[in-house]
């Protein structure tokens, strides 16, 4: 193994991995039943980390909209207590809107999981034309989350967004968020979007809707196993399971801490969002990116309306 890979997996394995999760004590510190009466929207939720939250919560009493694309997953979730599903392709900023007004009119949230979102090493487009994985990992969750907000629908939410130890490669950059095919790298737009993921859960707490940003850890799904097939053949017999993923997820929604500005929570606790000195001088300020994503919604929402 090449010796940069050991350094990588020597520094991040104790914790990301499942040991991290065992020797923090987590399996002993049970949750307990935290959701009754609570009413959920989970995206990502036909497979791995999302899948495993929308379960936890049902399982502690929320009724929990999981939200996918795949009909025989959305199936199989339609048959566990107190889940329904929704079909919605979030790649699709014209789907993420949709979602947020039939949820609205369903009524309030009490939890919003910003879970979807993928690594891809080739260049591709969404349908609406954007790059690919930053209309599902960031764009996506932007337009979902403030008309969801704007509809009033979070009004005593609380908002849990899924970012990745992944976002140590990036500060936070307007640059990275959609790179042209021919510069294109994956691990740095996976990076910049979860970096920018953190300034989102700032501006929503401002807000006055409480936002978490969140690292699950490395988690044996669908997802690494075909974004990080490296990672899944060396680590993959000590990968976390599905349930210790999703572990501070149900954790921050039963708990409600305060808001740490700049915080990535993992393991139940806040934690640092820099583990390089390259990432800690921000390249633009967060407004920057907030306009970008309100300018590629607009764009969306008018090229749909108008087809
Ligand atoms: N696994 C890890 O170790 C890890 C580590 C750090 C962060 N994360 C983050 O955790 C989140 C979940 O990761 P995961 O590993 O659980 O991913 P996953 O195994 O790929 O699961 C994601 C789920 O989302 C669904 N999905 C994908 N595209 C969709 C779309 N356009 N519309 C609706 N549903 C869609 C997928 O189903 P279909 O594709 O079948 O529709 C799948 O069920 C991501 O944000 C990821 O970046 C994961």
């Amino acid at each position: 193994m090449p010796s940069k890979l050991l350094n990588f997996y020597g520094r991040f394995a104790p914790s990301f991995t499942a040991a991290g999760f065992i020797l923090r004590g987590l399996p002993l510190q049970p949750i307990g039943r935290a959701f009754e009466k609570q009413t959920w929207l989970v995206t990502g939720a036909t497979g791995g980390i999302g899948r495993a939250i929308a379960l936890g919560a049902a399982r502690r009493g929320a009724i929990v909209y999981a939200v996918g694309r795949n009909p025989e997953a959305l199936a199989s979730l339609e048959r566990v207590p107190g889940v329904k599903s929704l079909k919605y392709d979030l790649d699709r900023v014209a789907d993420n809107l949709a979602l947020a007004e039939h949820v609205a009119s369903i009524g309030r949230l009490d939890v919003l999981v910003n879970n979807v979102g993928r690594l891809e090493h080739a260049y591709k487009t969404s349908p609406e034309g954007f790059e690919s994985t930053y209309a599902i990992n960031l764009l996506g969750h932007f337009a979902l989350t403030e008309r969801l907000i704007e509809l009033g629908a979070l009004r005593d939410g609380l908002i849990i967004n899924m970012a990745s130890g992944g976002l140590y490669n990036s500060a936070l950059s307007l640059r990275r968020l959609e790179q042209s095919p021919a510069k294109y790298s994956g691990v740095m737009a996976y990076a910049a979007h979860k970096r920018a993921q953190l300034a989102l859960s700032d501006k929503w707490t401002e807000q006055g809707v409480p936002a978490y940003t969140m690292h699950p850890g490395w988690v044996a799904t669908d997802g690494v196993r075909s974004s990080l097939p490296d990672l899944n053949r060396h680590l993959g017999w000590v990968l976390r399971s599905g349930a210790q993923g999703a572990d501070t997820a149900l954790w921050l929604a039963a708990r409600r801490p305060a808001h740490r500005p700049g915080a990535l929570w993992f393991d139940r606790a806040p934690r640092s969002a820099h583990a390089y000195p390259h990432s800690e001088a921000p390249e633009v300020e967060p407004e920057a990116i907030f306009a970008k994503l309100a300018a590629d919604v607009a764009k969306a929402a008018a090229s749909s309306s108008a087809a």
